[in-house]
């Protein structure tokens, strides 16, 4: 394994990100993360995105249910606006008091989803970045890698309650995955992947392996 990345900003706690496409299993291993951390003294700050505060939680809404097409410049400005107040409002008072912060996606969403899924330029993403969280990046993100067939039949259940991006096509969500897995191979010491495909208790076996690993902090 690679040497992990140090925080490139000086703020105490730690920041972890969880990234993947549909059914990768996001939720159940951050949940999974919180108690054993929790087990062990270490009580997180659990978020999300988009959401995370009152605003951005109501951007949200929009950005998954709105009925009518959304442009795709649109889309990346809401999601960022909900990003900008996020990071201030959440992220940062909770690292600079020294808390961790498990976060249900980040930034490479963007890059992953507006960028290789939408085709929308990455200097336009990277721009918006530089403006919304000050290129704020987590210590660690978590890449829950999974086929997108496979994605598609766990997550198949949801029916008429899927939001706008498990509705799109198959071409798309091919692309969100090559661009995470693109990610992953340019920053080998923040992305680390992990293969979805195994059993839950052994994707979080490898989850606190990376937490010891890249930040230091052994579970169990
Ligand atoms: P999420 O709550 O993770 O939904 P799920 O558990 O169904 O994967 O994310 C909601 C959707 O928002 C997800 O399909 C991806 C999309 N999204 C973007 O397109 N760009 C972004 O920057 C973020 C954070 C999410």
């Amino acid at each position: 394994m690679s040497r992990c990345q140090e925080p490139k900003v000086a703020l105490k706690g730690k920041f972890v990100s969880f990234e993947g496409g549909d059914g990768a299993g996001k939720s159940t291993q951050i949940s999974l993360l919180s108690r054993s951390l929790t087990d062990i003294g270490i009580s997180p700050v659990l978020t999300r995105e988009p959401g995370g505060t009152r605003l951005s939680e109501e951007i949200r809404q929009w950005i998954l249910h709105e009925p009518d097409a959304i442009d795709p410049v649109t889309e990346v400005l809401l999601i960022f606006a909900a990003r900008a107040q996020h990071t201030v409002e959440v992220i940062v008072p909770a690292l600079e008091d020294g808390r961790w912060v498990l976060c249900d996606r980040f930034t490479d969403a963007s890059y992953a989803y507006q960028g290789g899924g939408r085709g929308l330029p990455f200097e336009v993403i990277e721009s918006l970045e530089a403006v919304a969280t000050r290129g704020l990046r987590p210590d660690l993100t978590i890449f829950l890698d999974l086929s997108v067939e496979e994605g598609v039949r766990r997550s198949g259940g949801r029916g008429s309650s899927r939001d706008r991006f498990e509705a799109e096509e198959l071409e798309f969500k091919h692309r969100v995955r090559s661009t995470y897995q693109e990610f992953a191979r340019k920053n080998p010491e923040r992305i680390k992947s992990v293969d979805a495909s195994e059993s839950i208790e052994e994707v979080h076996a490898q989850v606190k392996s990376l937490m010891h690993h890249c930040l230091g902090v052994s579970i169990d």
